[in-house]
């Protein structure tokens, strides 16, 4: 289903990527998966490993050291990474979410410096947007930064920060004047080993365990004018067109993790007897087996579109929401249903299907809930 379900149209080059793609990630995720789901170690070695194949900083142009991809052909990567295992998938596509607003609100210098060195050096990188109290509600937060001569300061503190504990670099979100909401926003590079940054505990999560996910505290952290990506006040509109660029990617996350779940769920349905025969005879299960197939055919449709929309620089807030909103949806349903085809053992750390459960509940979370994407969805069409 995975290779017919995606071959519309593809050129060799991208069969080529997607196949490269799909070894590493036989090779090198598939037989420590489970490892890294029960340690929830940040699988640092391997994912140098894939930015030696270039498989890190996927839409980083390679004029400064990224992979240079297309965001349809970084979709391709991602579904084969998220296959394999949606913790190292997460951890490899926070990359492209921190170094994106430096992308799209950076001056070429900037672009040389903090989006080339982390291109360079394959290390991590953080968005820090998120705050103890602004979640959804991002334009409310209340980490502060003032101008001080040269420098800007930071003061505040930021909540869930993927890769926060392991990265080299942090994207920060702050306000130099709360009472302007968010056209008080702004957002600066602040590479990590700055004076005054304090790193929490590794969250113990349910899912994707092995992506490190830490809160982080900014106390009089001073950087250079020069770290000011875009004009100061710019920050939240840099936010948002990062999250439309990267709504696809964690759309493609979420088709990954469901493909995978779909796929074991097919291959235990044909060999698990019941009642004289494999239990993929009956319609009971064919049916679920159906909806999962169509599903994740729809959600991965959905998202390759709103990719394609953004490579050609149409505005795509709506599709990239809906797709968002769609594959985290079906994700989330494709896995339970999974666990279902295989019963008891699925509910079990034996079968894979849990874990996949497990992973899938955090799409609906994270990059935007479902309910903040539905919003987007409703302002737009309402627009
Ligand atoms: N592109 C450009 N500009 C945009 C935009 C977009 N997609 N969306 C909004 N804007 C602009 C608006 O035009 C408006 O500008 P003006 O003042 O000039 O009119 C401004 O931004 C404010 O917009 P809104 O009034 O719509 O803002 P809002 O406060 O009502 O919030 C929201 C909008 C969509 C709910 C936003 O807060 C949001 O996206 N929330 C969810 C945040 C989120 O996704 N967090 C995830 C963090 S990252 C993470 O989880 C990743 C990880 O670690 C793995």
């Amino acid at each position: 289903m995975a290779s017919k379900g995606q071959n519309f149209g593809l050129s060799e080059e991208q069969v080529a990527l997607r196949d490269a793609a799909r070894q590493f990630v036989q090779a090198e995720i598939v037989p420590v998966a489970a490892q890294y789901d029960r340690s929830a170690d940040f699988p640092s070695a391997i994912i140098k490993k894939a930015h030696a194949l270039g498989l890190l900083n996927l839409i980083q142009p390679s004029t400064v050291g990224g992979t240079g991809l297309s965001l349809f052909d970084a979709c391709l990567v991602i579904e084969e990474l998220a296959a394999g295992c949606s913790g190292f998938a997460t951890s490899m596509v926070a990359n492209d979410l921190a170094l994106t607003p430096i992308l799209v609100g950076g001056s070429p210098e900037q672009h040389k410096r903090f989006i080339g060195e982390i291109a360079k050096s394959g290390a991590p990188a953080s968005f820090c947007l998120t705050e103890p109290n602004a979640g959804s509600d991002a334009g409310s937060l209340t980490t502060q930064v003032s101008r001080d001569g040269d420098h800007y300061v930071i003061n505040g503190a930021k909540q869930w920060i993927t890769n926060g504990g392991v990265a080299d670099q942090y994207t920060v979100f702050a306000t130099l004047d709360k009472t302007k909401k968010h056209k008080g926003i702004c957002c600066l590079a602040v590479p990590a080993n700055t004076p005054g940054i304090v790193r929490g505990h590794h969250e113990d999560k349910m899912g994707q365990r092995c992506s490190n996910t830490v809160a982080l505290t900014f106390d009089n952290v001073k950087v250079p004018v020069a770290n000011m990506i875009g004009a100061e006040g710019s920050g939240f509109k840099i936010a948002m067109q990062t999250l439309d660029l990267s709504r696809p990617m964690t759309a493609m996350i979420a088709v990954g993790i469901a493909r995978a779940a779909y796929e074991h769920a097919i291959s235990y349905a044909k060999e698990r007897k019941q009642f004289g025969q494999p239990i993929a005879k009956f319609q009971a299960i064919q049916i679920m087996l159906a909806d999962m197939a169509t599903n994740i055919e729809a959600a991965r449709l959905l998202t390759l579109r709103s990719a394609a929309m953004l490579d050609a620089k149409i505005p795509a807030s709506l599709e990239s929401s809906m797709a968002k909103r769609f594959a985290a949806d079906m994700a989330m349903e494709v896995t339970t249903n999974a666990v279902q085809v295989f019963g008891g053992y699925g509910y079990t750390k034996e079968y894979p299907v849990e874990k996949l459960m497990r992973d899938a509940k955090l799409m609906q979370i994270y990059e935007g809930t479902s309910q903040i994407q539905r919003l987007v969805i409703a302002r737009e069409i309402l627009e």
